[in-house]
């Protein structure tokens, strides 16, 4: 627990509601009209003038409400303040890859972090207007209705997601194992595209589960919390505490926490050590 008040946390979750409203707009205001598809790191990670423009939106709200703090966002990287305790994580477009195809799974994720740990959460797909919004020790809510993960007790009865980062071709550790056999295990494994929605998904309930690798910060710091904050449990693939820069999570109703670590862990021993870095 962060020890902040809970009028602290209420007003910075008003703050990244609306700043996720802005970049929103940016988002709906582009959509389907995209001038510049152009490729980062490898080939298939997209980055166009609406991850761009979201972002200067984003930022340029969170600085004005919130000089003193450090923000951390994916197409321009740190801008650290000096002394700050605060930091801001943003995906300005989670989905890019289904947003330049004009697929409407895409998210702004807005996370603040104090110490560590994400004390306010918010996902928004402004494409159904669906508002996640949680808030440390404040609960979990869609479009300001309480959330609360699903109630299913097995993996037979699950159904959960997954991604594949955009070194999937690079590296044998590339979740494929994974994906085919927990596909065998579950009702069915799906790949949205955004993991930040992925997230909010288990944390309203939609997806029992989600696991994946070579994430970063802004992918799942906001949607961390939404899935604590709606009761279910979000920890390393062998289910120690979360580090939030390893890339990897597993995120579940709690449940089937336990039986999908192990699952995990499972594919990992059985395969070949030559196809994993560790
Ligand atoms: C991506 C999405 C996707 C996940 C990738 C992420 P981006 O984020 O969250 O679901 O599989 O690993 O990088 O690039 O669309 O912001
Ligand atoms: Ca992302
Ligand atoms: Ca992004």
């Amino acid at each position: 627990m962060s020890a902040l008040t809970q009028d602290t946390i209420d007003r910075y979750t008003q703050i990244a509601v609306e700043a996720s409203k802005r970049g929103s707009k940016v988002l709906l205001e582009h959509w389907g009209k995209l001038k510049q598809i152009k490729e980062k790191s490898t080939a298939g990670d997209l980055v166009t003038e609406a991850d761009h423009l979201s972002e200067e939106c984003v930022l340029n709200y969170l600085r004005e409400k919130c000089p003193n703090h450090t923000i951390l966002s994916e197409e321009s990287g740190l801008h650290a303040v000096e002394g700050a305790e605060f930091i801001w994580a943003v995906d300005p477009l989670d989905g890019t890859t289904n947003y330049t195809h004009q697929v409407p799974i895409v998210a702004v994720s807005i996370a603040l972090i104090y110490k560590g740990n994400p004390i306010v959460g918010v996902v928004y797909n402004p494409f159904v207007e669906e508002m996640f919004v949680a808030g440390e020790n404040r609960g979990a809510y869609l479009n300001d209705q309480p959330i609360t993960v699903s109630d299913v007790e097995t993996l037979g009865k699950s159904i959960l997601a997954t991604g594949f980062a955009y070194d999937r071709r690079d590296t044998p550790d590339n979740n494929y194992a994974e994906f085919c056999y927990l596909t065998s295990q579950t009702q069915g494994v799906r790949r949205m595209g955004s993991a930040a929605l992925d997230l909010a998904y288990v944390a309203c309930g939609r997806f029992d589960g989600f696991w994946e690798r070579g994430l970063n910060v802004w992918d799942i710091a906001a949607g961390t919390l939404l899935v604590r904050e709606a009761g279910g449990v979000v920890s390393s693939y062998e289910n120690g505490p979360i580090d939030l820069n390893s890339g990897r999570i597993l995120a579940t109703n709690g449940l089937i926490h336990v039986d999908t670590s192990k699952t995990l862990q499972k594919v990992h021993d059985t395969l070949p050590p030559i196809l994993f870095d560790s």
